[in-house]
């Protein structure tokens, strides 16, 4: 069956595989690149950023040697900025582990910072046609329907037998293009909730559109919905500066933040607390307005509120910033409503 699978599989991908700009590459830093990108990020979004930063960082060397709050400032509004901080980690520690050539074994792959299994697999394939699997959402969600897996697939031991069939229907040439072709299926056409089972290229040999449940699998227990968490965000001005602070937390590390509040008190007790929290004293406070930020596990709902203070020393870990050099700074999207009110619209 796996080589059926595959042949079925690649015919398909021959005519129908979406043009990416890191296909029909042959450079292992741009896989590498475009797939720490791909990881919790759909393929639109990764367009608009894989060709800026490759212009920015178009080597190994280059990423290494560049500070890690330039590499961020290319990473801005992608998220999970985790991602950018171990690419530039793992880019330093080939520099020097490994004479500056990416390891083709995934073994040796999965030494590096920020790359897991499936990653690993993902460049070794991909980059040097080494037969391996790379198993993401995608690809579980297609094996599971394809040998009618319905068990819950987040149990280890159902994981490991995806895996082990996974890595038993990778051909022994054109293994990354038949991994690629498992993640285009998975995105395109093997989707959740409503595959497409008529244009399927596995329908043939797939157990769960034989028996009808295609729509039901994989079994994935419900997720704890997000925790909602209330802040109050402050735009505090001078004359021509605005009070930040560079997150030093994991969330965001890096990036910077407004002065931010828990909860939501009312808007009259609010230059109390700046005075309490920040020893500012602040004057012409004004409402910005709310706005909402969804994280995966959290979401933030922000109350927006704008004071001007003057000039005086700033509160332990914030700093006074020049307004012309916010476009220079890394900035969640979390910050983008707050961003607007001081006249610097990201979108
Ligand atoms: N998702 C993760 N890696 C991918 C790739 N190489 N092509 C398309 N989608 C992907």
């Amino acid at each position: 069956m796996a080589v059926s699978v595959s042949s079925a599989l690649l015919a398909w991908y021959d005519r129908c595989a979406r043009t990416l700009p890191w296909r029909g590459i042959h450079d292992p830093y741009r896989t590498w690149v475009s797939e720490a990108m791909l990881q919790q990020t759909r393929v639109d979004t990764v367009l608009s950023y894989y060709d800026r930063f490759l212009k920015r960082f178009p080597t190994l060397e280059a990423l290494a040697g560049a500070a890690e709050a330039d590499v961020l400032k290319y990473w801005e509004g992608l998220g999970y900025y985790s991602r950018a901080r171990n690419l530039h980690r793992g880019a330093q520690q080939i520099m020097k582990d490994w004479g500056g050539i990416i390891p083709s074994s995934p073994d040796h792959l999965r030494k590096i910072s920020g790359i897991g299994p499936y990653m690993a697999g993902a460049i070794a394939s991909i980059a040097f046609s080494v037969q391996t699997p790379a198993v993401d959402g995608n690809v579980i969600r297609v094996i599971s329907r394809l040998f009618g897996i319905r068990e819950d697939v987040s149990r280890p031991t159902v994981r490991k037998e995806i895996e082990r069939i996974a890595a038993d229907l990778v051909p022994p040439d054109r293994p990354g293009d038949h991994n690629q072709a498992m993640m285009d299926l998975g995105a395109t056409v093997c989707i959740p909730g409503t595959p497409d089972c008529a244009c399927c290229p596995l329908s043939a040999f797939c157990n769960a559109c034989h028996a009808g449940d295609a729509a039901d699998l994989p079994r994935i227990p419900k997720a704890r919905p997000p925790k909602v968490i209330p802040w109050t965000v402050l735009i505090i001005r001078t004359e021509s500066e605005v009070l930040l602070r560079r997150r030093e937390e994991k969330l965001l590390q890096g990036l910077w933040c407004f002065p931010m509040m828990a909860g939501h008190p009312d808007a009259e007790d609010i230059p109390a607390s700046v005075q309490k929290e920040f020893a500012l004293s602040s004057r012409e406070l004004r409402d910005e307005g709310a706005s909402r930020h969804v994280f995966t596990h959290q979401i933030w709902e922000m109350r927006l509120f704008s004071m001007s203070v003057t000039h005086q020393a700033a509160p332990a870990g914030f700093e006074w910033v020049p307004m012309d050099r916010l476009s220079s700074l890394a900035f969640p999207s979390a910050m983008n409503a707050a961003l607007k009110v001081c006249g610097f619209d990201k979108k």
